[in-house]
């Protein structure tokens, strides 16, 4: 079966899919992007995603090219075309095409890519294998709470972790606090058993899986604090795990070469992942979704 991609209005081969030459996200990076994650058919967390959508369009005043109920509506339509039923949804929103010029367009029209592609179905088992993590300067712009797509400090650090062996680099900002991983969150379980994860600002992208993470804490009864900590706190800390609708709840079990606790999947790690996947299974994603910076 060949992959279907959805380009301005029209459902084309993935093979044949292109856009202008000045498409601005092509040559400003002036656009935004979700990943939607797909669970047995489900999407999760979409009202979040569209939430978050919501706000990245509006912080940089990109128009939404069609209704939300009509994205909506063409993300599982998509899934659907492709028949992807545990994998990820990608979203791809821009300015549109214009003669290359650094202002605002006056009368360009956003443009939208949607596509899909399937991922083994969320397997418990494999995500209780534990990742490294390296840390890195944080050299991004100041404003991660929007999810641009001018990517370039992620993806060189992603590479810079995928040569050292590791799975994820953890950015660090000037106070040598953690923010968050080049596509995930970042979290760490205290010596007393405490959640921590950085709190929502402009440092950090608020995480779709974040947020259930948190909300699954909260019924549980898990203590959790969102606040930053650093790699010195990290280092010493029981637990280690990034989030992310990708990766979902991955243990981390060193940081830079080190072994964090016992060098296993901790624990509180392990119960988190059966919290989170119960959540979503149960919830559709976090109800909590007015936060985004
Ligand atoms: N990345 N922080 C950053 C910088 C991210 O890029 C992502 C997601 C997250 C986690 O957000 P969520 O839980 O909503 O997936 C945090 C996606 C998966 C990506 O760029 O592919």
């Amino acid at each position: 079966m060949s992959r279907i991609a959805y380009v301005n209005g029209l459902y084309v081969p993935h093979r044949e899919a292109c856009v202008h030459i000045e498409d601005r996200g092509y040559q400003f990076a002036d656009g935004v992007y979700e990943v939607f994650s797909l669970h047995r058919g489900q999407m999760i967390g979409e009202t979040g995603h569209m939430e978050r959508l919501a706000h990245s369009l509006s912080e940089l005043q990109i128009d939404w090219p069609v209704s939300r109920r009509a994205l909506s509506i063409l993300t599982r339509e998509v899934a659907r075309r492709n028949r992807v039923r545990d994998g990820l949804i990608y979203l791809q929103i821009t300015r549109g095409v214009a003669r290359r010029d650094h202002p605002f367009p006056e009368n360009a029209e956003s443009a939208l890519v949607i596509t899909a592609r399937r991922l083994p179905a969320l397997d418990k088992q494999a995500l209780r294998s534990g990742v490294g993590v390296i840390t890195l300067p944080d050299i991004r712009w100041k404003r991660h709470d929007i999810k641009s797509v001018s990517l370039l400090p992620n993806i060189l650090g992603k590479q810079q972790a995928r040569e050292a062996g590791a799975y994820e680099a953890w950015l660090v900002d000037d106070d040598a606090m953690v923010t968050e991983g080049t596509s995930s969150n970042a979290w760490i379980v205290t010596k007393d058993g405490e959640l921590v994860t950085h709190n929502t600002s402009q440092a950090i992208l608020n995480g779709i899986t974040r947020l259930s993470v948190l909300e699954a804490a909260a019924e549980a009864g898990v203590k959790f604090s969102e606040r930053p900590f650093s790699v010195e706190e990290a280092l010493s800390a029981k637990e280690a795990f990034i989030t992310s609708s990708t990766s979902h709840v991955k243990a981390v079990t060193s940081i830079d070469g080190k072994t964090v606790g016992n060098g296993h999947v901790g624990e509180l790690t392990a119960r988190m992942l059966d919290l989170y996947v119960e959540f979503i299974e149960g919830k559709g994603g976090p109800s909590k979704t007015d936060t985004w910076n």
